[in-house]
């Protein structure tokens, strides 16, 4: 089976889709820097597929490694790119951080996997590049607003670098996927999300506070325009994210894509509000979880979830697990960090 390349392969999505892309045959090489994941990650994949992939600690920012990297795996027959950073409100007090880490790596990455003959990309983005939705589900074709951090612009911008590399060169194909907000953790508990310090993201943020590890969850705003006031994303379960990815490069793989640069909306087609998060999650664990309400975060869209029908239709892929499932994993996951 072909050689796939996946950067960012020990973090959250990207462990996850190891483990997919392993389910499937694969032979999987994951590049990771280990500055937002630990190389137990390693152990905690290979538990569940029983073969253990491998692993090169590397820097996308250090371009002889990446150089080096090509010229020894020259078999690379597809590269799924999550190594990026992530987070929203870290991005807008270190921005430079952000283009040196999210562009210019992926600029590096691409230089190199250029030379080999088939390309076949897939890239790790974000519903965060339309902003605040115009119209209500999501379809691919909403417009790209400009971005509300330099999180987003950096989704944003790499996309259009990859637009670019294709028009140039019609061997390059690129498959764009735009995820909603990614939940939960694999049913085995061997892997799942590792917010290092204080998590900037509610599920992780709720499952701590119920095991006590935060004192209480803060809900940024109650006085959205919205049916319970909060805010409305799409929660997507994480091994439904991953298997999608496989599903995309196996599209590329067998030529199956339709222009050399496609785009797909990754989410359930479901909005979800805090509230209802938190009801999901206390209705699964049996727990009543300790929050309050406090002032809105700046930068929050109020309301974003997926129209689903272009993933389901052209990719063949649809989001089989709920919003209770996701959390469900989270919550058995987190109690299980907690043991360790
Ligand atoms: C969800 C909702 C918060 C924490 C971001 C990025 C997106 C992706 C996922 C990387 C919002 C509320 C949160 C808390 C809260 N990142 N909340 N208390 O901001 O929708 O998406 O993370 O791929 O690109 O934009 O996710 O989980 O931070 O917030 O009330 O302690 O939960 O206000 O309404 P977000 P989130």
């Amino acid at each position: 089976m072909a050689k796939i390349l996946v950067t960012g392969g020990l973090g959250f999505i990207g462990s996850h889709t190891v483990v997919e892309l392993q389910n499937k045959g694969f032979d999987v090489v994951i590049i990771d820097n280990l500055s937002n994941s630990l190389i137990s990650v390693l152990d905690g994949i290979t538990a569940i597929t029983g073969t253990k992939p491998e692993f090169e600690n590397i820097d996308l920012k250090d371009k002889q490694s990446i150089k080096d990297f090509f010229i020894r795996y020259n078999n690379i027959e597809g590269v799924i790119h999550f190594a990026a950073s992530k987070a929203v409100g870290e991005s807008v007090n270190k921005p430079l951080l952000y283009y040196e880490n999210n562009i210019n790596a992926l600029v590096y990455l691409l230089q190199e996997y250029k030379n080999l003959e088939s390309s076949n990309f897939i890239f790790s983005s974000s519903c965060t590049v339309y902003g605040e939705p115009d119209v209500l589900p999501i379809t691919e074709k909403a417009p790209i607003k400009p971005a509300l951090s330099p999180y987003g612009n950096t989704k944003q911008i790499g996309e259009e670098i990859l637009k670019d590399v294709c028009f140039k060169n019609s061997e390059f194909n690129v498959i764009s996927l735009r995820y909603f907000n990614p939940i939960g953790a694999h049913e085995t508990s061997n892997i799942g999300e590792l917010p290092l310090g204080i998590p900037q993201n509610l599920v992780p943020f709720i499952t701590q506070t119920a095991i006590g590890k935060r004192n209480q969850l803060s809900v940024f705003g109650n006085d959205y325009p919205t049916p319970d006031g909060t805010c409305i994303r799409d929660y997507i379960h994480v091994v439904d994210l991953a298997k999608a990815h496989v599903v995309a490069l196996e599209r590329l793989l067998n030529k199956k894509n339709n222009e050399t640069f496609e785009v797909f909306n990754l989410g359930t087609g479901t909005g979800s509000s805090v509230l209802e998060a938190i009801h999901s999650f206390e209705r699964i664990s049996g727990k009543k979880l300790n929050y309050k309400f406090v002032e809105r975060r700046v930068g929050d869209v109020i309301s974003v979830y997926a129209d689903t029908n272009k993933a389901n239709q052209e990719l063949g892929w649809t989001a089989k697990l709920s919003l209770d499932d996701a959390m469900r994993s989270a919550w058995k996951w987190e109690q299980k960090l907690s043991e360790s």
